[in-house]
């Protein structure tokens, strides 16, 4: 009796540890802010069609400055500016994707991926823009690329515009803060459905006007390095308004490009609209309504300033109350225009960071670690801090305020599936670097980090996918090192690391983890992948170059 008594006390005491050990487990990971443990994902967790896909940009790899008539963009001219890219680096060689092309496709078609997303340079088909006349040799590029990666069973998800443009445009007419560059962008837009619409069936107008307005217009960090203090101390510009008046001519830029492909090529061509944002995540700092209530204007701030007029035409309403009239109105007829021209939404999604509110709270910046300017309109009046009582939201990396919260993406892809129902979403860019100061150390190619972010990250979608979201791809930003903007070389992006001196390629191991990953899909997938046939000496494949390519 009495020893059954004692097992019985034995066992409920094991069971008594058990728990509490459980409870200190799930309370540590809680205290940490990072209570996600990167789950095993499978390809197969995705639905069928479902585009895996990396991505790049062309300023970013490029290279090839002034080769075969392209001019000089707004960036090549920017990053000669002192002080304005990380060790004066620039990207006149970058990866020297332009003669090295056809290894990159190579490369990307061992992954095994479905799409591939790259963007045109402006500067390299239409050196003048408008004004000038289209470049011969920068179509034949891309068409090269195209044909090269129609062939291999890879589909080309291109951007139309990444942040570069020709120089020519600032200094004719200030870039994106004048109306006329909605016309010349539709005229570049036009110019790339007529030479590749006939392959392409994922088009991107832009990539992050949002972000782009920020950086350039508010921070003046991106050329033309315009702004106003407090957000910093750039010659000229308004941090307060010119964001405002740069992302008004996107977005009407956006509009009139959607109307001339709607009107004269998609029943032709068949392709898809879509629009890149940054979509970054915002959760309340704490239960408080206020808090509450900035993230949800955090979010209309960021995200539904991008999307909002293309779905709805119009702003957002959280805009409309909080600005005055520096925030622009559309004309009924660009309302018009722009309701619903966007087929799907594109999203870029790095960071997740707490709100809290700047409207009755003091957001005033008094030490190092806060950011000017929270407390005006144009920030929604929300701070964003990557911190709650001391304890970061979760494990850094190399990009400011960007950290790795896996949750964040399905709570993005949520939030978009709430406010756009309709709209098919792609993650058009996820991507880990690590953080600067093991820059030597992770730099070597066992990037395990990196590996894990993406399980994770990519777990966290399939549950949003689950959860009922219209997810259709998801692109890893990025293929290799690229010239990461103002941070010039420093940050490391890619699957694969770029030797700086040799300009090689070589994998790091989240490469291969990809390839594993990709691998193991169905027999069906494997048998529609065409087999290659031969590359003539200057790229192409014999005929193809003329979009008589099949599309895969
Ligand atoms: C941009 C990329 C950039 C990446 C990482 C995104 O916002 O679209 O061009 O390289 O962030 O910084």
């Amino acid at each position: 009796m009495k020893i059954t008594a004692s097992i019985t006390y034995y066992y409920f005491f094991c069971f008594l540890l058990v728990i509490l050990l459980i409870s200190a487990k799930a309370f540590a990971e809680e205290g940490n802010g990072n209570a996600e443990q990167p789950a095993e994902v499978k390809k197969s967790d995705f639905p069928d069609g479902f585009l895996f896909g990396v991505s790049t940009s062309s300023y970013q790899i490029e290279g090839a400055i002034l080769d075969d008539d392209k001019s000089l963009s707004n960036w090549d001219v920017f990053v000669r500016k002192r002080g304005s890219v990380n060790n004066g680096d620039t990207a006149d060689i970058a990866a020297d994707h332009y003669h090295r092309y056809l290894e990159d496709i190579e490369i990307i078609h061992s992954l095994g991926v479905d799409a591939y997303r790259f963007s045109i340079s402006w500067a390299r088909i239409l050196p003048r823009g408008k004004l000038g006349d289209v470049n011969p040799a920068g179509i034949m590029f891309y068409n090269k690329i195209i044909d090269n990666l129609l062939i291999r069973g890879i589909k080309p998800f291109v951007t139309i515009h990444h942040y570069d443009f020709p120089q020519e445009l600032l200094d004719r007419y200030g870039g994106w803060l004048s109306p006329f560059m909605q016309d010349d962008y539709a005229h570049f837009a036009e110019t790339c459905f007529k030479y590749f619409g006939d392959r392409v069936r994922y088009w991107i107008t832009m990539n992050e006007a949002n972000l782009l307005s920020e950086l350039a217009y508010e921070k003046g960090i991106y050329p033309p390095g315009r702004c106003s203090p407090p957000f910093g101390n750039c010659s000229a510009g308004n941090s307060d308004i010119e964001p405002l008046i740069a992302m008004h001519n996107m977005l009407l830029a956006h509009s009139k490009a959607v109307k001339l492909y709607r009107e004269q090529f998609q029943h032709k061509q068949g392709g898809m609209m879509g629009v890149a944002v940054s979509a970054m995540m915002y959760e309340p700092l704490s239960d408080d309504e206020l808090d509450k209530e900035a993230a949800n204007r955090a979010l209309a701030f960021s995200l539904a300033w991008g999307l909002d007029p293309l779905v709805y035409g119009d702003y957002p309403p959280e805009m409309r109350r909080y600005h005055g009239k520096e925030l622009p109105t559309f004309t009924s007829e660009e309302k018009q225009l722009l309701s619903n021209s966007t087929d799907f939404i594109g999203l870029n999604h790095y960071a997740t960071v707490y709100a809290k509110d700047c409207i009755y709270s003091n957001c005033m910046c008094s030490n190092s670690t806060c950011l000017p300017g929270e407390n005006r309109a144009i920030k929604g009046f929300v701070s964003t801090i990557t911190e709650r009582d001391g304890v970061p939201i979760g494990e850094p990396t190399g990009m400011f305020q960007t950290f790795i919260v896996p949750r964040g993406i399905k709570e993005i892809v949520d939030y978009a599936k709430k406010r756009y129902p309709d709209k098919p979403v792609f993650i058009v860019e996820n991507g880990y670097c690590p953080p600067w100061e093991h820059g030597e150390v992770d730099d070597l190619r066992h990037d395990t980090k990196r590996v894990e972010y993406h399980k994770a990250y990519i777990a966290s979608l399939a549950q949003a996918i689950r959860d009922g979201a219209d997810v259709r791809g998801y692109f890893i930003w990025t293929l290799m090192d690229a010239f990461e903007w103002s941070s010039g070389y420093d940050l490391k992006f890619g699957l694969y690391s770029l030797d700086r001196v040799t300009l090689n390629r070589i994998p790091r191991l989240s490469a291969k983890w990809y390839r594993d990953f990709l691998r193991k899909t169905s027999l069906k997938d494997l048998e529609s992948r065409s087999a290659i046939p031969a590359i003539n000496q200057d790229g192409l494949v014999p005929n193809v170059k003329d979009g008589s390519a099949e599309m895969a």
